[in-house]
C-alpha cells in the first residue's frame, strides 16, 4: 500500500514537470449540497458525530416542500469525509416513527457494526445505537437503512462516505455527486405506497420503485461550477432503488478511473457511464465550453430489462463554466494503483441463481414471515428467490475464514438484479455479458473485470457473472442480496457465514 502511494506521488511529480505548466494543486472540493457533520472529537484521528434519523421538511424540487425521512434533517445526510484509518464514532438516534438500522455499504468493518438484522436488533423509535469502526480502504461508500430499506431509503435515508487515500490522483477539481430519483405528488408529498406495500403499483412491485424526479445531491436544480480545460474528477454514487444512471455530458468523454473500492491502472473511455443501484464510479472529465455557458449532465435512456418500462433521458445537473484554462491532458495510466488479483479457485463455483415468481404461484415459492416488520404481500405479489428459495428459507453459505471462493451469479428472471456482498470486496472474473461497442454497449468492460474491486455488480436478465472473494476478515454473518430493495425485502437476500 505504502509503495503504491509512493509510486503515485513520483508519477505525479514527473507528470507535472513534463507538462511544463504549473504543478497541479490539490483538488478544491466542490460538492454542492453535501455538508460535513460536526466533529465532536478534537483528536484528528477520530470523527465523532451525532446522527439522528428523523422526519424533516426538505426542498428537493425548488419551492416545493417534501416531508422526507432524513439523517440530521437533510437529503442526502451528512457527508462523512475522512482519511483512510480515521476512526468513526457515530452516535445514532432513531427519531422516526418506525424501527431502523444503518448499514455502511461497501466498508470492511467488524461484523457487529454492519447494521443488518443478522447482527443487531432494529433500533426502535426513540432508541440509540453506537456504530464504531475504522474505514481503511480508499474509495466512495455510503450508508442507508438495512431494515425496510425499500421504503426507508426511498424516503431520503442515505448519505455518502468518502475515504481518502494518502495519495489520490491529482486533479484540478473534485465533485462528489449522489444520484437519486423519486416519485412525488404535485404537492411534494411522497407516495402512500411507502407506508403501505399493498398500494404499490404491480410493475413497481416487480421492478422496484422509480420516478421521474431526478436528484443530484438532493436537488433537481443542482449546478456544479466547472473550469473549461481543467481536469474534474466526478465521484458518483447511485443511491436510487432501481434507476440506472446512464451518464453523459454531450460532446464529452468520461475517462473512468475507478469504481467502488478501487482505482484503475488502465482507465477506459466512454461517452456513457452506466451506474447501477448502489454502485459508485469515479471518472475524469475535461469540460469544454465558453465561460458563462452551461453544459448538461444527463442520463440517457436505458432499458433495464425487456419487459420493464424503459427509462427516458433526463437532465441530472448543470455544469456551469465559470472559468477556462489551457486544456490539460488526461492521464492515460495510473501506475501503481492496481489491486492485486485474487487467485481463481479451481472447481465448481458456488451457484447463486436469481429468479422470481409470485406468492401462491405455480413455482411454489414461499416468503417466510420475517421477525421484524415484514413487507407483507398477498397472493399474486412477486417473490424473488435465490436458488429457488426466498429469505430465511435460503440456506446460508458457510465459508471458512481465510478462504477464497468463486460464485456464479446467474439471473434467470425477467428483471435486472444487482448482486451486493457485505463485508468483503469481490473481483469479477468472468461473464457472458461482456462489453462490445456495437453489439453489447452496456456489457461489462474488460478493463473493469481486470482491475476492479467491487461490492455491487449488475447481473442483467439472462446473463451470468462469476466473482471471486477472499473471506480474510472478520468471521460472522454477512449478507448478500440484490440491491434493488423491493427484491431483497421480498426474498432475494441471504447470508454468508464466515466461520473460524
Ligand atoms: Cu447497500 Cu445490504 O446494502
Ligand atoms: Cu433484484
Amino acid at each position: 500500500m505504502k509503495l503504491r502511494r509512493l509510486r503515485w506521488s513520483l508519477l505525479l511529480l514527473v507528470a507535472a514537470s513534463c507538462r511544463g505548466s504549473s504543478p497541479l494543486s490539490p483538488a478544491p472540493d466542490d460538492s454542492p449540497g453535501l455538508t460535513a457533520p460536526t466533529d465532536k472529537n478534537s483528536d484528528p484521528g477520530v470523527l465523532e458525530l451525532d446522527l439522528v434519523a428523523k422526519v424533516a421538511t426538505v426542498e428537493l424540487v425548488p419551492g416545493v416542500k417534501t416531508s422526507a425521512w432524513t439523517y440530521n434533517g437533510t437529503v442526502p445526510g451528512p457527508f462523512i469525509d475522512v482519511a483512510a484509518g480515521t476512526k468513526l464514532v457515530i452516535h445514532f438516534r432513531n427519531d422516526l416513527p418506525q424501527s431502523t438500522t444503518i448499514h455502511w455499504h461497501g466498508l470492511r468493518l467488524p461484523n457487529g457494526m454492519d447494521g443488518t438484522l443478522a447482527v443487531q436488533s432494529p433500533v426502535m423509535p426513540g432508541g440509540t445505537f453506537d456504530y464504531v469502526f475504522t474505514p481503511r480502504d480508499p474509495g466512495l461508500y455510503w450508508f442507508h437503512p438495512h431494515h425496510r430499506s425499500d421504503s426507508q431509503t426511498e424516503r431520503g435515508l442515505y448519505g455518502v462516505i468518502r475515504v481518502r487515500g494518502s495519495s489520490e490522483p491529482h486533479v484540478d477539481h473534485e465533485h462528489v455527486v449522489v444520484l437519486d430519483d423519486v416519485r412525488m405528488e404535485a404537492d411534494g408529498s411522497l407516495p402512500k405506497d411507502l407506508d403501505d406495500y399493498s398500494l404499490l403499483a404491480p410493475d413497481l412491485k416487480v421492478h422496484g420503485r422509480w420516478g421521474p424526479t431526478i436528484l443530484a445531491n438532493g436537488r433537481t436544480d443542482r449546478v456544479i461550477d466547472v473550469t473549461a480545460g481543467a481536469i474534474h474528477r466526478f465521484r458518483f454514487l447511485n443511491s436510487a432503488n432501481v434507476r440506472y444512471f446512464n451518464l453523459t455530458v454531450p460532446g464529452h468523454t468520461w475517462r473512468v478511473i475507478g469504481t467502488d473500492g478501487s482505482l484503475f491502472e488502465r482507465p477506459y473511455d466512454t461517452n456513457n457511464l452506466l451506474i447501477g443501484p448502489s454502485e459508485r464510479y469515479d471518472a475524469l472529465l475535461v469540460p469544454n465550453g465558453a465561460v458563462g455557458s452551461d453544459l448538461v449532465l444527463k442520463t440517457d435512456a436505458f432499458q433495464r430489462a425487456e419487459d420493464d418500462t424503459p427509462q427516458p433521458a433526463s437532465t441530472v445537473a448543470k455544469l456551469h463554466v465559470v472559468a477556462s484554462m489551457t486544456t490539460r491532458t488526461l492521464p492515460v495510466t495510473l501506475p501503481g494503483v492496481a489491486i492485486p488479483r485474487l487467485p481463481i479457485p479451481d472447481g465448481d463455483p458456488i451457484p447463486i441463481e436469481f429468479d422470481s415468481g409470485t406468492q401462491g404461484g405455480p413455482e411454489g415459492y414461499v416468503l417466510p414471515p420475517e421477525e421484524h416488520d415484514p413487507v407483507v404481500g398477498k397472493p399474486g405479489d412477486p417473490i424473488f428467490v435465490i436458488n429457488k428459495k426466498a429469505g430465511a428459507n435460503i440456506p446460508p453459505i458457510e465459508v471458512k475464514l481465510g478462504a477464497t471462493k468463486k460464485f456464479l451469479i446467474h439471473n434467470v428472471s425477467h428483471q435486472i438484479h444487482v448482486f451486493h456482498l457485505h463485508g468483503f470486496f469481490f473481483q469479477v472474473v468472468d461473464t457472458d455479458d461482456a462489453y462490445d461497442p456495437v453489439d453489447n454497449p452496456f456489457g461489462l468492460r474488460r478493463e473493469m473485470m481486470d482491475q476492479a474491486q467491487k461490492d455491487s455488480i449488475t447481473v442483467r436478465s439472462g446473463y451470468s457473472v462469476t466473482v471471486v472473494a477472499r473471506f480474510d476478515q472478520e468471521p460472522g454473518r454477512w449478507m448478500y442480496h440484490c440491491h434493488i430493495p423491493e427484491h431483497s425485502e421480498r426474498g432475494m437476500m441471504s447470508e454468508i457465514r464466515v466461520v473460524p
